[in-house]
């Protein structure tokens, strides 16, 4: 234990020398000292607050540039007016709207993650901004959580690699990135008021683990503090969260936001580590420079903040003015990688009878589902993507299957009726609605009977999946499952394509259909890469970035009664960004009682057996593993296996490493994600795949000394293409 926890201690330090040498944000600190030295206290607290809803000023008589931020995370949001979320209605602001975390999570690739990243940022710099808004990585707790579809993963190491992998792509193109939300923002009801109670460990092995990569390997410019409590302290002025993990912990050189209206005192938020109150002034304007004078707040801190500021201001070329918004936002160039993302995320979850990819004999297809033609770039609560374009499932098989099939589209169902903030609905507005959701199923089963093959899209929207509020079940919406039973009547062969964000109960799709696909919140570019993974072009590549339950109760925090809280009702943050008054009042704890049991590491340490298991994926292909070996060498532990790709196409397969500690002295999941790689084998190719595993990925948390500590012992190391299904299995000691 004593040496390889050296070696540990060396490799963070060794890592940290050599991150400061490189750390873009590092190069002008002399400079950055000789510009404070002669700041007046106004001009500092100037930078410390939003100017506008999305910059924050510089020092305009040093003719420093304001920092200028764009939400982020899934595509560049449009221009608003100043001081509030009114859109300006501009045209050239018109994005990509790339695939959602989620689906980029689905890819499992970090190369792309990169480009995705970099996608991003050219666009962004079109723009004119400084630093993006993502990417979004709180864990993906709860199957029902709102920013499901944003986030990535229900895994931290899954979730940190992508975010290391968007986080170089968008700042290698000088796009600062902010890492958010900061920290254990793992639901959204009362997520404006909600205290985590959770276990030092599962913090840090589970929510805060993403964070400290993305920091540490990519040198993320900038991170964003969540809206609730951890611990009972404010996220916003949270000292533990902000000093001593992120700064002086991990080595952050970069700057600290609050979310939209997340700062809550000026003391308690200046010293406890937030850098900019976002997007106004409450409490980081003049009430910040009254307590500079009084002397409740150092000089020191708030020079240490201007610092912060400064560093990525130099870090990042400012784009002049003139420049920026001459051109369209979404360029061939970024909607290329919209596609290629898309392309890589869907999942093939199930194909009796190889009904997929459509054959040359399939000449008839119903499509029904209001899904085919629904755009998902706007919805709901928050950030969002005006597109240059969206291409829906419909208009992308009607391209690819032009001339070939012939398609007949029913709309099958719509969304219900809802009252808008504050509103009621009319009076009969739900006994229109079942009345042409009767015709609607009619037209469906007319449409479905007879065809050869029904392709139902359905599954959830923007406005179902959404900011600021969780949702109260994982059923499909809109009575989904009684049409699809009524289609199933007609048609024995229905391959359902659902288009969500998150996990839905799919007991019942399952009964009815012969092939289950998912196809995300699949950006710009979602309807082509759909086609193109329907009709065979290409073989779906996509793995579950989380589980799916077989119901909901079986998830952790439903099982374990801890979600949803029974304390408050909902209520969003904006409702207290409206009004105040109150606000302190409200309380709520989100108890994180699973500690570290969060996914797939409860289903599989339960033996609780899930619908679709974490990392789930087939393809057109059949893929076979052999020949594993497990070496342990000095800070890598090398996994090496031959896989073979025995179908008749081109394929890609993401094969996953998975390591158990059977005579553990603390408590562990059954096994954990420690290694993965995607490859692409040719139809009859076997390919040697090497995966190193870093000696780090296998520490764990000690709550006695508060350290990583690595354990000796026995690691079982499971190789396959899920989590719930290994192929491999080889024993080494550490
Ligand atoms: C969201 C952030 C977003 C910010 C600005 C907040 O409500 O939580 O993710 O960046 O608004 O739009």
């Amino acid at each position: 234990m004593k040496k390889s926890f050296l070696m540990l201690a060396a490799f963070f330090l060794t890592g940290a020398a050599s991150a400061q040498q490189t750390n873009p944000l590092l190069q002008h600190e002399a400079e950055i000292t000789e510009i404070i030295k002669g700041m007046t206290l106004e001009e500092k607290v100037n930078m410390l607050h939003g100017k506008n809803m999305f910059s924050s000023a510089g020092i305009e008589r040093l003719g420093i540039p304001d920092i200028e931020y764009a939400d982020g995370p899934f595509g560049i949001r449009e221009e608003m007016e100043p001081h509030s979320w009114k859109p300006l209605g501009w045209d050239t602001d018109r994005a990509t709207f790339f695939p959602t975390g989620s689906a980029l999570a689905a890819t499992w690739c970090p190369g792309i993650a990169y480009e995705y990243g970099k996608g991003m940022a050219i666009e962004a710099k079109l723009r004119g901004k400084d630093m993006i808004l993502g990417p979004a990585m709180n864990i993906q707790r709860l199957p029902t959580g709102g920013r499901t579809y944003e986030y990535l993963s229900e895994d931290p190491l899954l979730s940190g690699v992508l975010a290391v992998g968007y986080t170089k792509g968008s700042q290698d193109q000088n796009e600062a990135v902010c890492l958010k939300h900061y920290a254990v923002n793992s639901q959204e009801n009362m997520r404006g008021f909600v205290n985590a109670n959770i276990s030092e460990r599962a913090l840090r092995e589970i929510y805060l683990t993403p964070f400290e990569m993305a920091v540490k390997q990519a040198n993320a410019m900038g991170v964003m503090a969540a809206y609730n409590k951890v611990w009972g302290k404010w996220c916003s002025e949270n000292d533990m969260l902000q000093n001593r993990i992120l700064r002086n912990e991990w080595g952050f050189k970069g700057i600290i936001i609050s979310d939209w209206g997340g700062t809550h005192s000026t003391v308690g938020a200046a010293i406890g580590g937030l850098d900019v109150e976002m997007p106004g002034h409450d409490y980081m304007g003049q009430a910040l420079a009254d307590s500079v004078r009084s002397g409740a707040v150092p000089m020191e801190v708030i020079d240490s903040k201007v610092r912060n500021l400064l560093r990525v201001r130099f870090a990042i070329k400012p784009v002049p003015k003139d420049v920026a918004n001459t051109k369209v936002t979404s360029q061939p160039e970024t909607q290329a990688i919209a596609y290629k993302v898309a392309s890589k995320s869907i999942v093939l979850l199930k194909n009796e009878g190889s009904l997929l990819p459509l054959g040359k004999k399939v000449k008839k297809i119903a499509v029904i589902g209001d899904n085919a033609t629904r755009t998902m770039g706007l919805g709901g609560v928050g950030a969002g993507v005006k597109t240059l374009y969206e291409v829906t499932p419909l208009e992308g098989l009607q391209k690819a299957l032009k001339g070939k099939a012939k398609i007949n589209y029913a709309r099958g169902y719509e969304p219900a009726p809802r009252a808008r903030w504050g509103q009621k609905l009319p009076e009969n507005a739900m006994a229109e609605y079942e009345k042409r959701m009767a015709t609607l199923k009619k037209e469906a089963v007319k449409a479905a009977k007879g065809a050869d093959i029904v392709l139902f899209i359905g599954g959830n929207n923007r406005e179902v999946e959404t900011e600021g509020s969780d949702r109260t079940t994982i059923q499909l919406p809109f009575q989904q499952e009684e049409l699809l039973k009524a289609i199933a009547e007609v048609n024995p062969n229905i391959v359902a394509v659902m288009v969500a964000g998150a996990p839905v109960d799919l007991r019942e799709v399952q009964k009815v259909s012969k092939g289950i696909v998912y196809s995300w919140f699949n950006g710009t570019e979602g309807g082509n890469a759909l086609a193109d993974v329907l009709t065979g072009k290409i073989s779906p590549s996509g793995k579950l970035p989380f589980t799916f339950p077989m119901k909901l109760e079986d998830s952790p925090a439903y099982a374990l009664g801890v979600y949803p809280q029974k304390e408050q009702g909902g209520g969003d943050v904006f409702v207290n960004l409206v009004n105040r008054d109150g606000f302190q009042e409200r309380k709520a704890d989100a108890d994180y009682t699973e500690g570290i049991l969060v996914g797939y590491r409860w289903y599989a340490t339960k033996n609780v057996k899930p619908m679709y298991p974490f990392g789930y994926g087939l393809s057109y292909v059949p893929f076979k593993y052999t020949n594993l070996s497990a070496k342990v060498a000095e800070n890598t532990i090398e996994v090496t296996f031959d896989l073979a790709n025995e179908g008749s196409m081109v394929a890609e397969e993401v094969s996953q490493v998975y390591i158990g500690r059977p005579d553990s002295k603390v408590e562990r999941p059954k096994y954990e994600l420690k290694g993965f790689k995607r490859s692409s084998v040719k139809a009859g190719e076997t390919k040697k795949v090497t995966i190193s595993i870093p000696m780090e990925n296998l520490r764990h948390w000690n709550e006695f000394q508060h350290a990583w500590n690595i354990e000796k012992g026995k690691a079982v190391i499971y190789v396959g293409g899920c989590s719930a299904d290994f192929p491999l299995k080889a024993e080494v000691t550490l």
